[in-house]
């Protein structure tokens, strides 16, 4: 984990970086575009994005004007809700496919366990990856006893969980879990969404490092074997986020880290969502 093109091997041997571009909220178009581009450009490889987040088209453009051999990069995307209650999960994923215009992606994702929905829509999942046209194959938002349900069932066990996971909301259970599951956890939100960035423990640890908040707490991942996605548009922070590399978080600071948890979330409870 030395550089930000360093992978982890998921169970089914693709590699995925550890570290990636979130796109939530990043207008379709120019926007999308160009946050793709200047990410690729300072050296990432992994895109994340969603049908929900309706930037599939901006984000496929980045991609093929990137000038990055397709075969380098890690493109995530996910199917919605709507399309797991309407059984239109097949034709979702063409239309991700289409929009972003790959022939693959390497990661697509269940995006919310819609309940008496996610199994149904896993088995479409798993008939996509055999036939080839996803690499690797996940969920999002899955607590344990969704993952247990699940793989009751599954011929192929997920091979990513990406969940809100921050340093107030550390998911420790869950991360020991899939950990001995085999399934990579992936944090969302790594960031709070801006909401930890003025942390005074965080800050007292990136002053001695002559780090920012937002550095720290994605080496905190990184040291955590968590891939992590932060987002941003502007260029300059997508190049700060990315500087992690040239710094360890000693044992001392990973501990201060880990107590600021206090089980927090800022999104949707996978067990209530009405959305
Ligand atoms: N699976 C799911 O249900 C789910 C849910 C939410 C998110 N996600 C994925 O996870 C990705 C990351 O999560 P997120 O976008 O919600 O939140 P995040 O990455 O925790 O935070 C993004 C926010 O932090 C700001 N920011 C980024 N870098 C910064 C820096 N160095 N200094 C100061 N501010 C900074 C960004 O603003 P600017 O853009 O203005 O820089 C933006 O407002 C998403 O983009 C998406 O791909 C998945």
């Amino acid at each position: 984990m030395n550089s930000l093109q360093s992978t982890t091997t998921l169970h089914n041997g693709v590699k995925m970086p550890w570290f990636g571009l979130g796109v939530y909220k990043v207008p379709e178009g120019s926007e999308a575009l160009e946050s793709v581009k200047a990410a690729i450009k300072a050296g990432y490889r992994s895109i994340d994005t969603a049908a929900l987040y309706q930037n599939e088209e901006g984000v496929g453009q980045g991609i093929k004007e990137s000038g990055v051999p397709r075969e380098e990069l890690f493109i995530t995307t996910k199917v919605w809700n709507s399309d797991q209650r309407e059984d239109r999960v097949l034709e979702a994923f063409e239309t991700s496919l289409q929009k972003l215009g790959l022939e693959y992606v390497d990661l697509y994702l269940i995006h919310w366990p819609v309940k008496e929905k996610y199994k149904q829509s896993w088995k479409v999942l798993e008939k996509l990856y055999k036939e080839g046209r996803i690499r690797a194959i996940g969920v999002s938002n899955f607590q344990i006893h969704h993952l247990e349900d699940l793989m009751a069932d599954a011929e192929i066990k997920p091979m990513v969980n990406q969940v809100e996971l921050h340093p107030l909301f550390a998911q420790l259970e869950l991360h020991e879990y899939c950990k001995k599951q085999e399934i990579q956890i992936e944090a969302w939100a790594p960031l709070g969404q801006g909401r930890l960035l003025d942390n005074p423990v965080l800050q007292e640890i990136a002053s001695s490092h002559h780090k920012s908040i937002a550095q720290v707490i994605l080496r905190w991942d990184i040291q955590n074997e968590i891939v992590t996605i932060p987002k941003s548009v502007r260029e300059s922070r997508i190049i700060e986020n990315a500087n992690i590399f040239d710094f360890t978080l000693s044992e001392s600071d990973m501990e201060k880290i880990n107590a600021l948890n206090e089980n927090k979330r800022f999104g949707g409870d996978p067990d209530n969502f009405n959305f």
